[in-house]
């Protein structure tokens, strides 16, 4: 059996090596050690991961802007898959978000990640075909 707890700085290597062997997850400088260490303080509470036996088999981030959610970087080690602990990670967050008093969410799922979109869409995540979604990166580095 799985628990889940709030993620900490100690659990980052063993994050970045879950989401590093997972096709359709990926790794930008904003997931660096630092970047990732003022993440965690700025939503404190809202990331976590699942382990079993002292394996880490799951993580989940989450934050929020004030306004809305925002989920990323959901991965379960596939031996762990289909025992409902993707459900557990996201449902942590959404608590933990709604005791924040946001009660919307939004993530990304690259178009070429069906088994994620397929993941969402069972939960009763809506596809937005209604906005578009525009970034712009004040960078040289495309992997900002
Ligand atoms: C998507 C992912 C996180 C699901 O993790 P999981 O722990 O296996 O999910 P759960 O066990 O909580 O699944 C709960 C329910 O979601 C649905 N589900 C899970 N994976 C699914 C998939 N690949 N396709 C369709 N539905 C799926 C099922 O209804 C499942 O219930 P069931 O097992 O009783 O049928 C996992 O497959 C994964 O890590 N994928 C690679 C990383 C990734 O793409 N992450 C998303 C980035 S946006």
């Amino acid at each position: 059996m799985f628990d889940i707890r709030v993620m900490t700085m100690a659990d980052y290597d063993a994050v970045i090596d879950l989401m590093k062997g997972t096709p359709g997850v990926s790794l930008r400088d904003a997931d660096s050690r630092e970047s990732t260490s003022k993440y965690l303080e700025r939503n404190p509470g809202l990331s976590f991961v699942a382990e079993d036996g002292g394996v880490l088999c799951g993580c989940i981030m989450s934050g929020h802007d004030g306004r809305r959610g925002y989920l990323q970087h959901l991965v379960v080690l596939p031996r762990y898959r289909r025992q409902g602990i993707a459900n557990a990670l996201v449902e942590r967050c959404l608590s933990s978000l709604e005791k924040l008093g946001i009660l919307k969410c939004h993530l990304d799922v690259f178009k070429t990640n069906t088994a994620a979109a397929n993941y969402w869409h069972s939960q009763g995540w809506q596809l937005r075909t209604d906005i578009d979604r525009y970034s712009f990166t004040r960078s040289n580095n495309e992997n900002a």
